[in-house]
Order: C-alpha cells, then structure tokens, then sequence
C-alpha cells in the first residue's frame, strides 16, 4: 500500500509531526510518501492519504484549505485521517481550545470526506522563530510558550492508522 501525508506549516512544527507519522507507519513496511500540501499534484496512486495543518487564528494554512476545497471529490473515495497542530500548555488539546477540534469553514469539506479520524495535536511555540507580529498575538492570547507536542500520543495515532489500513488491504471491497 501506498501512503501519502501532506503537511502545511509555517514555522516547521507540523511538517515534524508529518515526518514522525510517515516513519511510524513505513516503519511498519508500507510505502510511504511525506511531502509539503503545496507539493501535491497527484492522488491516484495513493491507498490512503493523511493531512495535516497548523492551527493559526482557529484556520487551517490557506494552501491545505485550497487543496480540500479542490480535492474534495478524490479524497471522499479514500481512507482518509486529517490532524491539526496548534495548542500549547498542559491538559487536553480540545479542553485547551474551548472544543475546538477542526476549523468550521472547512466543516462542510471535513464531512463530505468522511475521514476515519480527526485530531488535534499540541503544537510547539518557538520564541526563536516567531516574528514580532505572532509573538503580540500569542501574548495577546495568553499562549504558553514552548514545545508541548507529545510524541507518544502521535505514535500511538500513527499505529492506529498501521491497523486500520492492514484492516482495508484484508477487505478492500468494504466501504471506507
Ligand atoms: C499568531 C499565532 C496564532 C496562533 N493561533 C492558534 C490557534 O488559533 N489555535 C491553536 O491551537 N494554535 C494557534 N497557534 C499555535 C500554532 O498552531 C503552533 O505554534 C503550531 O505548532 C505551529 O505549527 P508550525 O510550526 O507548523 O507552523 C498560533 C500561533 C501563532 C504564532
């Protein structure tokens, strides 16, 4: 099987969490392929496809939107699991954003779909690479700086995917 995950991000945070989630799973002996959303060009010779976003202002990266607006036909034929990055600071992703769980103008797109899974992940506020502008609106917001992202549970997601797809290969002619 052929596995692609596609990532937007801004100051890097995601595209490591993608990179984690594509290892775990060719860890596990299937093919897989990590790349920038922005890269994409063709979905055909994929068996699943998992996408992920930075969360900045509760919206997904604009080219991942553009990309789910456009794709959103293929990607209803496939196995599909979306994930997003963004909150910092102890306890959980959702209860630190007030139950945000995936940003409402992409619902519609979310639902058509049909992932097998949608999450959100802690993210990573680096003072390093923050310009001036997002530093004033995190501290506007009272986000924690630092890295919160916890690797354990992305593993933990990432082999659930591993079962989920060995589960398809064995059934393919079940419905997604
Ligand atoms: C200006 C700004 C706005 C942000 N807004 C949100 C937000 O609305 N919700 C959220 O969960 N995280 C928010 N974050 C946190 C980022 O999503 C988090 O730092 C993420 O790990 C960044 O990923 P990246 O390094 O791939 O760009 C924001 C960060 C910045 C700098």
């Amino acid at each position: 099987m052929r596995i692609l995950v596609a990532y937007a991000s801004k100051h890097g945070s995601t595209e490591e969490i993608a990179e984690f989630i594509g290892k775990t799973i060719s860890d596990s002996g299937l093919d897989v392929d990590v790349c920038s959303i922005s890269a994409v060009t063709n979905l055909t010779d994929y068996d699943g496809v998992i996408i992920g976003s930075a969360v900045y202002a509760e919206q997904w990266r604009p080219e991942v939107a553009q990309f789910m607006r456009l794709r959103v036909d293929v990607l209803a034929e496939k196995p599909v699991w979306l994930f997003s990055s963004g909150p910092t600071g102890h306890g959980k992703a959702t209860d630190l954003l007030g139950g945000f769980l995936f940003p409402n103008n992409l619902e519609p797109y979310r639902q058509k779909i049909a992932p097998q899974d949608t999450v959100i992940f802690h993210g990573n506020l680096d003072l390093t690479k923050l310009t001036l502008a997002e530093l004033m609106i995190v501290n506007g917001y009272g986000g924690p700086l630092g890295d919160y992202r916890h690797w354990e549970t992305i593993r933990q997601w990432a082999d659930n995917i591993v079962t989920t797809l060995a589960r398809i290969q064995a059934n393919p002619t079940a419905s997604v």
